[in-house]
């Protein structure tokens, strides 16, 4: 039998290239060797208040960009969260046995409270309870992300096994994070001091539906420095960010020459920044095609939406009707 996938994406809005190279590319590519399940995580966005208005949009963005990157719905299970009310009962069982001070203890949770400490809601606090009903509903084994949710995939097993413990039974399995890179990937902004993220501020992120000139202008602002004073010298965080970018959508070729010519302090950033965004717009440029012709086949959208549902609804309520047995929710 195959193992199972599941892996999702918040329905915040338009996929980054941090998104695709951290989790989705990996996704593509276990489509066929692997059971799998991908889903929008709309109910993981309402920690943020969204409007009614802003979640249908940005839903339909997130599906449109998963359906443009090469997740085929026929091969896989693609759907969206709300629609599986089965991972909601799962989440409240879960919830009986997550405890206080472990989900106060985790980092996404630590910083989500610094940059909002107005709103920190309950649902916040149990996000990763929520991810791992996600992921237990189908009794995945494998899960592709990035590195930033790694800490949340070690609360995934250990709600998993505790819940096995409580009942005896050896029932959901342990899932661990998985990619095809050597190692989890964490790609890095262009703002000199972190990962690419959509909440990192405007101008840090370069979305796959970006337009080349918008791309070229965002590349251009990036960070740098004076240059390098001495040959072979360490680079500091944000030049390192952007060889770091260039590794990840530049040929090796390209790489190698730009690293050769900063250890000899002949490089000129302007050229390299320029290298840079001809490598992104390259290849984001075949998504940017398919992103615009889905995106106008709503009919297309929501057979594949109603489809992806009947799917994870079959396994999910599968799951659910064994997880309620052991629980004690019997008929008489
Ligand atoms: P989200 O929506 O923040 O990100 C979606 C995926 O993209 C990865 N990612 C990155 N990878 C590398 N470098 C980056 N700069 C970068 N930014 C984002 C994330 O690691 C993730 O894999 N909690 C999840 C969504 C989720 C989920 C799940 C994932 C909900 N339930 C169950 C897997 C399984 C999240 O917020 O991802």
């Amino acid at each position: 039998m195959k193992e199972t996938v599941v892996s999702g994406i918040r329905s915040t809005g338009k996929l980054h290239i941090g998104n695709y190279y951290g989790a989705v590319k990996s996704f593509i590519q276990m489509q066929h060797e692997y059971n799998c399940y991908f889903f929008i995580a709309d109910l993981h966005s309402l920690t943020t208040h969204p409007t009614p208005a802003d979640l249908h949009g940005n839903i339909k963005q997130v599906l449109v960009e998963y359906l443009a990157c090469g997740i085929d719905p026929e091969v896989s299970t693609i759907y969206l969260q709300s629609d599986v009310p089965e991972i909601a009962e799962l989440y409240l069982y879960l919830n009986m046995n997550a405890y206080k001070g472990e989900l106060e203890r985790s980092t996404s949770f630590k910083d989500k409270v610094r940059a909002n400490p107005d709103n920190v809601n309950a649902g916040l606090l149990t996000y990763p309870v929520l991810m791992a009903a996600d992921i237990l509903i189908h009794k995945a084994t494998k899960v592709p992300v990035g590195k930033d949710q790694e800490q949340h995939l070690e609360m995934a097993r250990t709600f998993g096994n505790r819940f096995n413990r409580l009942y005896n039974q050896e029932y959901f399995p342990e899932p661990y994070a998985f990619t095809y890179a050597k190692g989890l990937v964490k790609v890095p902004g262009l703002d000199g001091k972190g990962k690419m993220g959509k909440s990192e501020g405007e101008g840090n992120a370069v979305y796959l539906s970006d337009t080349p000139e918008v791309i070229r202008k965002k590349v251009s602002k990036a960070v740098t420095d004076g240059g390098p004073t001495a040959p072979n010298q360490e680079k500091p965080e944000a030049i390192q960010n952007l060889f770091e970018l260039m590794r990840i959508v530049s040929s090796a070729d390209t790489l190698d020459h730009f690293e050769a010519q900063y250890n000899a302090m002949a490089i000129r950033y302007g050229d390299f920044k320029k290298q840079l965004a001809e490598d992104m717009i390259l290849t984001t440029a075949p998504f940017r095609e398919r992103i615009n012709e889905i995106a106008s086949d709503t009919d297309y959208l929501r057979k594949v939406a109603r489809y992806g549902a009947e799917k994870a609804r079959e396994s999910a309520s599968k799951t659910i009707k064994e997880v309620r047995e052991l629980i004690g929710f019997r008929s008489f």
